[in-house]
C-alpha cells in the first residue's frame, strides 16, 4: 500500500469492557478491520491488560499488523488476576472515576498518547460504555457501539427496559416469576418473567444496575451503528424490531468463525496459522488428548464461564448429578471460581471415585477446541453469549445454568426458540441435572442432534464466502467506516 493511501486509512478506535468475553471478541474484530486495511488502535485497561499479555502471544500475533497498536489506560483496579462477575459495579466505578476522563481527554486532545499521532476517525466502544456515545456525539466522530451480550437480551431486558417500567410489567407486581412478559415485541408468548435479565426482578428502580441499563436503552440507538455477535437467521424473531429503533445493524457472527475463516482465506500464502487464545487464564491443553480417548458424543463438557463464582453446595449439587448420570466429564474450575472452601478430605467415596475413573477437571480449557471434539456431546454451560455462540457453531446441544445479565434470556431461547437444550434456572439440584443430562444424551438425544446440526449448518452459511449475510455485513461495516472517516476528516 502507498503512502498516501495509508494515511488516508480511517483510524479506529476500540474500546473494550475488561473481561474475557469482550476482549476476545474485540480482538477478533481488530483483526477483521486490520486485514482490510484499516488502521486499528485497542484501548485496554490495566487491570484486563496485565494478564492478556501474560497468557498469550497476542503482543507477537498482531506484530504483523504495521495498522494496529495497543493502548492502555488505567483504571483504579488493583487486583492482579481478573476478578470475578460479582465485582461488575466496582469495576464500571472504577472505569467511570478513573478510564472515562482519560478516554475523554485523549478524544478531545486527538492524540492517543506520544506515539499516536492519527487522528480517530471512528470509535467502537463496547455498548455498556454509554460515556463514549456522548464524548463521540458531542466531538461529532462517529460511534458504532459493540454489544458483546447476546441480542436477545439486549432487546428483551436492556432496550426494552423503559417500556416494561413504562407498562407496569417491571418492578413484578405479585410473586409469580411464570407469568407472561407481554410488552416485548417479538417475544410475546416466550418469555417469562423469570427469563428476563435478574435485574428486572428488583424492586428498586433506584438500583444502579437498572439505571446503567436505563441510560444504555437511550444511548445506543443514538450511536451511528450497533454491532452484534448473532446471524440473521438466529435472532430473526426479534431484528426486524430491533432495526426499527436502530436502523443501522451489522450481525457478524458468529465472530469467531468469521474471524476463522477470513484469517484462513489470508494466510493461505503466509502463515497456516489461525487458531490463537485471547485469553486471560492459562489453558491447560491436556484435556485435549484425555477427549482423545473417548467415542463420539460421550462427554459431559463443564464450564461457567468467565466470571460466574459457585458456592460449595452448587458445586457439590452439580458434581453429584454428574457423577449420577454416570457420564464421563471434563469440568472447568476456574481459578477462585468457588465462594467459600471446602475439605477435599470429606468429599463423598463416591465423587472422588466417579472423578478419578471418568473425570478430568482443569483450572480453564482451549473451550473452542474443546467444543470442536468429536468426543464432547453436551455443554453444561452458565449461557455465556460467546459459550452459547461456540456451542451452536459446533452442534453441541446445551444444559443451561445460568447465574447473571443475558445469561437468563440466553437459556431460555436456547431450550424455547432454537430448540437445543434444557434450562435448569432456578431449579438445579443433583436430580435435574442427573436427569437434564440422561435427557439430552440418551432419551431425545436425535430430537437435539439433529436440531443442534441444523443450527450449526446455518451459523456456517452465514459466514460463507461472498454470499453469507455475516459475511456482507462485515464487508459493509469496512466501506461505512471508510465513508463515516472522510466524514470526520
Ligand atoms: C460474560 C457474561 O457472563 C456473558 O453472559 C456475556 O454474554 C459476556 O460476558 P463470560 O462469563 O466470559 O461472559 O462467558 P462467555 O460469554 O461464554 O465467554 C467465555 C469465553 O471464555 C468464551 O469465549 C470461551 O471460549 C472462553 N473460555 C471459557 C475458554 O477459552 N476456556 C474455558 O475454560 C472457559
Amino acid at each position: 500500500m502507498d503512502q498516501n493511501h495509508q494515511e488516508n486509512e480511517p483510524h479506529v478506535l476500540i474500546f473494550p469492557i475488561p473481561f474475557q468475553g469482550p476482549v476476545n471478541c474485540a480482538l477478533k474484530l481488530a483483526e477483521l478491520l486490520c486485514l482490510s486495511g484499516i488502521h486499528v488502535t485497542f484501548l485496554n485497561t490495566h487491570h484486563i491488560h496485565r494478564p492478556l499479555l501474560r497468557h498469550t502471544q497476542v503482543l507477537s500475533r498482531f506484530n504483523r499488523y504495521p495498522n494496529f497498536r495497543f493502548e492502555t489506560i488505567p483504571d483504579g483496579l488493583e487486583h492482579e488476576n481478573p476478578v470475578s462477575g460479582d465485582r461488575f459495579e466496582e469495576v464500571m466505578d472504577a472505569i467511570n472515576a478513573v478510564s472515562k476522563p482519560l478516554f475523554q481527554e485523549m478524544m478531545v486532545s486527538g492524540h492517543l498518547s506520544s506515539k499516536s499521532e492519527r487522528p480517530v476517525t471512528v470509535i467502537i466502544p463496547d455498548g455498556v460504555f454509554n460515556f463514549a456515545v456522548e464524548i463521540g456525539l458531542e466531538l461529532s466522530i462517529p460511534v458504532i457501539s459493540f454489544e458483546t451480550i447476546s441480542p436477545c437480551s439486549l432487546w428483551t431486558s436492556n432496550l426494552n427496559l423503559p417500556a416494561l417500567i413504562e407498562a407496569g410489567e417491571v418492578p413484578f407486581k405479585g410473586n409469580d416469576l411464570d407469568e407472561l412478559v407481554k410488552n416485548v415485541p417479538g417475544a410475546q408468548n416466550i418469555l417469562r418473567r423469570r427469563d428476563l435479565a435478574p435485574y428486572c426482578r428488583l424492586s428498586d428502580l433506584s438500583d444502579p444496575e437498572i439505571q446503567r441499563t436505563l441510560r444504555e436503552a437511550r444511548t445506543i440507538p443514538l450511536a451511528q451503528g450497533l454491532i452484534l455477535n448473532t446471524f440473521e437467521h438466529l435472532d430473526v424473531l426479534l431484528l426486524p424490531h430491533m432495526r426499527n429503533l436502530c436502523p443501522n445493524i451489522y450481525t457478524i457472527g458468529p465472530l469467531h468463525s468469521l474471524h476463522k475463516a477470513r484469517l484462513t482465506a489470508d494466510t493461505e500464502q503466509s502463515s497456516p496459522e489461525t487458531t490463537f487464545s485471547n485469553s486471560v487464564w492459562e489453558e491447560d491443553r491436556s484435556c485435549l488428548s484425555w477427549l482423545d480417548k473417548h467415542p463420539p458424543k460421550t462427554v459431559v463438557y463443564v464450564s461457567f464461564g468467565s466470571l460466574s463464582s459457585t458456592t460449595v453446595n452448587q458445586l457439590l449439587e452439580i458434581w453429584h448429578g454428574l457423577v449420577n448420570s454416570g457420564k464421563p466429564f471434563l469440568w472447568v474450575r476456574r481459578p477462585g471460581s468457588i465462594t467459600g472452601g471446602y475439605d477435599q478430605t470429606q468429599l463423598p467415596s463416591e465423587l472422588i471415585d466417579h472423578t478419578a475413573r471418568m473425570g478430568c477437571i482443569v483450572d480453564w480449557a482451549p473451550q473452542e477446541e474443546v467444543l470442536a471434539h468429536q468426543a464432547v456431546g453436551v455443554f453444561l454451560t452458565h449461557s455465556g453469549w460467546n459459550s452459547t455462540m461456540e456451542s451452536i457453531v459446533e452442534g453441541v446441544p446445551m444444559i443451561c445454568w445460568p447465574f447473571y445479565v443475558d445469561q437468563f434470556v440466553n437459556s431460555r431461547f436456547v431450550e424455547e426458540v432454537w430448540k437445543v437444550g434444557i434450562d435448569m434456572k432456578d431449579k438445579c439440584d443433583m436430580v435435574i441435572v442427573e436427569k437434564a443430562i440422561r435427557d439430552v444424551m440418551d432419551v431425545r438425544q436425535d430430537m437435539f442432534t439433529r436440531s443442534a446440526r441444523c443450527w450449526a449448518n446455518l451459523s456456517k452459511e452465514s459466514i460463507s464466502e461472498d454470499t453469507g449475510s455475516s459475511t456482507r455485513n462485515l464487508d459493509r461495516l469496512i466501506d461505512d467506516i471508510r465513508v463515516m472517516s472522510r466524514s470526520t476528516r
